[in-house]
């Protein structure tokens, strides 16, 4: 090779391209052989020290014995304790008592918004707002009552309005005339035929003389302009005197059904809860 070295005496690997672009076999500087080491040296000690490869379906902690789920749990811990010392506070309170101390009620309204969002949000919307046919509990109407402990009660217990259908007893007329009697009350509007049907068919027994309601049995109010069943107006209350709510017997009858969570949650997430909702419809 040498002698055909066309640079002789020069410290090149005899690879030559183009007539003279050469490939030198100088060393590599020392402070990059250096940093090289050191790096792999890096490697063995990080290796040692910190957890990195799994060994079968197992991640060795390592020589500090250091792991990731670890400092997750004593974050988690430290959560708890400054969360614990409101939660056991909150033990001892009604819901009520709640509401009247500011800072528990900070405390209650930002922690309970994932709860909120896993159990109710399905039903009521994100914040409450409702969706169609699942009343809106983000409002100051309410069909059971919005007192904290009556919402609490809602939510312990579980809700299930009882209309019933009216198909099989009136005619269509007579349903007309009701129906454009509660949709005229809510405009302002009274009609003396259709509060006498009203009267007949003892509509006021459930929702009041004066239509207003009767919140122990969750009759809504007739004479305001919120409607519990989508879309409101006149098509949809002759829906509802027709074939009624929660009626057994009436496969189109209006399904309204709040579930209970007694067994699914405990009393202090129901707690919270209540005063969430409540909190929603002071806003
Ligand atoms: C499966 C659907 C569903 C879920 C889930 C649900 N609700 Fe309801 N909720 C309803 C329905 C339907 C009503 C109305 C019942 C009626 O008309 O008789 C209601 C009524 C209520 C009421 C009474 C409203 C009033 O005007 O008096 C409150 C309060 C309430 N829900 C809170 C909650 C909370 C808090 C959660 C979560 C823990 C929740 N609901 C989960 C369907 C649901
Ligand atoms: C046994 C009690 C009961 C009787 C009797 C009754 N209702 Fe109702 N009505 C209810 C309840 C409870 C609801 C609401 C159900 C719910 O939201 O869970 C309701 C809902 C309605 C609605 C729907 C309102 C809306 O906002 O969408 C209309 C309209 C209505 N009733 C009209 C009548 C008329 C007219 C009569 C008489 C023919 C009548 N009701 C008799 C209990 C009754």
């Amino acid at each position: 090779m040498a002698d055909k070295n066309p640079f002789p005496g020069e410290n090149n690997t005899g690879h030559i391209w183009d007539d003279n672009i050469r490939e030198l076999a100088n060393p590599i500087p020392r402070w990059w052989m250096l940093s090289w080491w050191a790096s792999c040296a890096w490697v063995v000690i990080y290796v040692v020290i910190y957890p990195s490869f799994p060994i079968g379906d197992k991640a060795p902690p390592g020589l500090l014995g250091w792991t990731q789920i670890e400092e997750f749990k004593e974050g988690m811990a430290e959560v708890e304790a400054i969360r614990a010392k409101y939660e056991d506070q909150i033990k001892g309170m009604t819901a009520e008592q709640i509401l009247g101390d500011a800072g528990l009620s900070d405390y209650t309204v930002a922690s309970v918004k994932v709860l909120f969002g896993d159990n109710c949000a399905a039903c009521h919307g994100s914040g409450g707002q409702g969706a169609p046919d699942f009343p809106v509990i983000a409002d100051d109407d309410w069909l059971y009552g919005g007192g904290v402990d009556k919402i609490e009660e809602s939510i312990t217990k579980g809700r299930k309005g009882m209309m019933p259908a009216h198909g099989s007893k009136l005619s269509v007329e007579q349903i007309d005339t009701l129906a454009n009697y509660v949709v005229g009350l809510s405009e302002g509007k009274e009609d003396p035929a259709g509060k006498a049907l009203f009267m007949a068919n003892a509509c006021f027994a459930c929702h009041g003389m004066t239509a207003t309601g009767n919140q122990a049995m969750g009759a809504v109010n007739l004479t305001d302009s919120v409607w519990r069943f989508t879309p409101g107006g006149v098509e949809s209350a002759k829906h509802t005197i027709t074939h009624g709510v929660n009626f057994p017997t009436d496969p189109e009858t209006r399904e309204a059904i709040m579930p209970s969570f007694a067994d699914k949650l405990s009393a202090n997430e129901i707690k919270k809860l209540a005063v969430y909702v409540y909190k929603l419809g002071q806003q």
